[in-house]
């Protein structure tokens, strides 16, 4: 079902950045191929950078190029989608800017013959934000509450404090409902079907819990290194440019209660009693229940790969990590004492993001040994990307005249069955905010209680300036510290390398 969409002018802070290059255009563009823009559109670019809008237009049409999935060189179509990019060189600290862009709304709407939705995207570094949301106050843009939104891309703070004081900063000129946090895990598909697979089928609700579930594994793994963003990651790193926002998403997911209805706030409410029943890490455990590393040099795909010390921007003796993994706890009834293992890292042997739900074993064994050399508890693999598929692996009896077990798998892949594009996440995010839906972003309060979740461990990293970095080689899967975090359980890390399935 397609959403009517209300006349809606979108504003780029950022547009000639990189995120309108490589995210914001291709998809924009794959929304007018499937025709999901409403009949009146129009895009204004702002951005320091002097251009004309042509010049403008043409980086756009690069982005398009190279990262849409669909042929963009139709000229006629590339036409149509242009005529709506228009772009303004402006300081976004100056009272002008904003003024300027009364004049371009009002210059649209008449045009249009009717008003439009405003929507301002800040895709922009983050110490600009508070700028742009204080010019947008100054200037009453954000007075209409029902028409007037703003979208702000992570990382959403630095901390839990900075986090408080930007979610003052936004309120301060937006109503909540006004304000879209970006985290664009929830835009995949995959990750949107968490909700479908747990609450549309009777099968598997009754055995998530404590009773039925031994542990439950969240892997990012990256391939890429930190490419050009060095400057950013040396002050982010895996956990807070990661685990706080994308993985804390995931296991929200996983866990959380059912909702009443498909409803953004019930959603939401539900998401964010986990984040407050998780159990606070002690500063004196943070050795025990997490693990950092950076990546030194070594192949990826038989490519020689450099350290991260050695990457633009980059300090020699960096101690950002690139790798993290924790262990968590949800204190409730349906999930008391299940460890909860998330791990993402750069520089990684594969690239994948995967779910890994571990059943316990059965009761009790009556198979004799000699036909269960293999027995594996049944485990659920929920593959995010870049494969995108559910496997739930059983134990089946080989064929033969002898009584011998094997585990296999039922598996469903979204290529295979839909045999249709899975939309990028950020076509779905852009459709969402454009339609007024809130339910894939982050409100304030979930915000602020994932930041209170990791802020013990932040800490005691802060301080403890780790003595070991570079402490895993490009190519493999992280520091050896991150394989014992799970062997001292008795359990080990699904590495999909291991996987037949998909
Ligand atoms: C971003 C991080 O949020 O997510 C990047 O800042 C990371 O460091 C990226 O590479 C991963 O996203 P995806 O969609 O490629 O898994």
């Amino acid at each position: 079902m397609t959403t009517i969409i209300d006349p809606t002018i979108l504003v780029i802070f950022g547009s000639m950045g990189d995120l309108t290059w490589r995210k914001l255009s291709p998809a924009l563009f794959n929304l007018m191929l499937s025709q999901q823009l409403p009949e009146n559109f129009a895009v204004i670019g702002v951005d320091i950078k002097p251009a004309s809008v042509d010049q403008f237009r043409l980086r756009i049409k690069d982005g398009v190029k190279i990262f849409c999935e669909f042929e963009g060189s139709d000229e006629s179509i590339w036409a149509k989608f242009a005529e709506n990019l228009t772009y303004v060189s402006h300081d976004f600290s100056e009272p002008a800017t904003y003024e300027d862009l009364e004049k371009k709304f009002d210059a649209i709407e008449e045009k249009w013959g009717h008003p439009a939705n405003h929507i301002f995207y800040l895709a922009t570094p983050p110490e600009i934000v508070r700028t742009i949301v204080k010019g947008i106050g100054a200037a009453k843009l954000a007075h209409d509450r029902k028409h007037v939104r703003i979208v702000v891309e992570k990382p959403f703070g630095h901390d839990l404090a900075s986090a408080v004081s930007l979610n003052h900063a936004l309120k301060a000129v937006f109503d909540e409902n006004q304000i879209y946090r970006i985290d664009h895990y929830l835009g995949k598909e995959t990750v949107q079907n968490i909700l479908v697979f747990r609450f549309a089928n009777a099968l598997f609700e009754p055995i998530w819990n404590r009773r039925y579930i031994d542990h439950v594994q969240i892997t990012v793994a990256e391939q890429v290194g930190v490419e050009h963003r060095g400057a950013y990651y040396e002050h982010a790193g895996a956990l807070r440019d990661m685990i706080q926002n994308h993985l804390m998403q995931i296991l929200c997911l996983i866990t959380m209660e059912p909702m009443v209805s498909f409803d953004a706030d019930e959603i939401r409410n539900k998401k964010i009693d986990v984040m407050r029943a998780i159990r606070p890490t002690p500063p004196e455990l943070v050795g025990q229940l997490a693990v950092r590393g950076q990546y030194g040099a070594g192949k990826i795909n038989d490519h020689k790969v450099q350290a991260y010390r050695n990457e633009p921007g980059v300090s020699p003796n960096s101690s950002s990590e690139t790798f993290a993994a924790v262990k968590l706890f949800v204190d409730n009834w349906r999930w008391q004492d299940v460890p909860f293992y998330l791990r993402t890292g750069k520089r990684l042997q594969t690239r994948c993001s995967e779910i890994m739900v571990q059943f316990r074993p059965v009761p009790h064994k009556s198979f004799p040994s000699s036909a269960t050399q293999v027995w594996q508890p049944n485990q659920l693999l929920i593959h995010i990307q870049p494969e995108e598929g559910i496997v739930f692996k059983f134990q089946a009896k080989e064929p033969g005249a002898t009584l011998h077990l094997s585990p296999v798998n039922m598996d469903f892949s979204y290529v295979k069955t839909f045999k249709a594009r899975t939309p990028e996440a950020y076509e779905t995010l852009l459709t969402d905010v454009m339609s007024g839906d809130a339910t894939l972003f982050m409100r304030a309060d979930s915000v602020e209680a994932s930041w209170s979740v990791f802020m013990p461990i932040l800490n005691v990293w802060g301080k403890q300036k780790p003595s070991d970095f570079p402490n895993y080689d490009s190519g493999t899967w992280g520091p050896e510290a991150a394989n014992d975090l799970i062997t001292k359980d008795g359990r080990s890390w699904y590495n999909p390398e291991n996987e037949d399935g998909l």
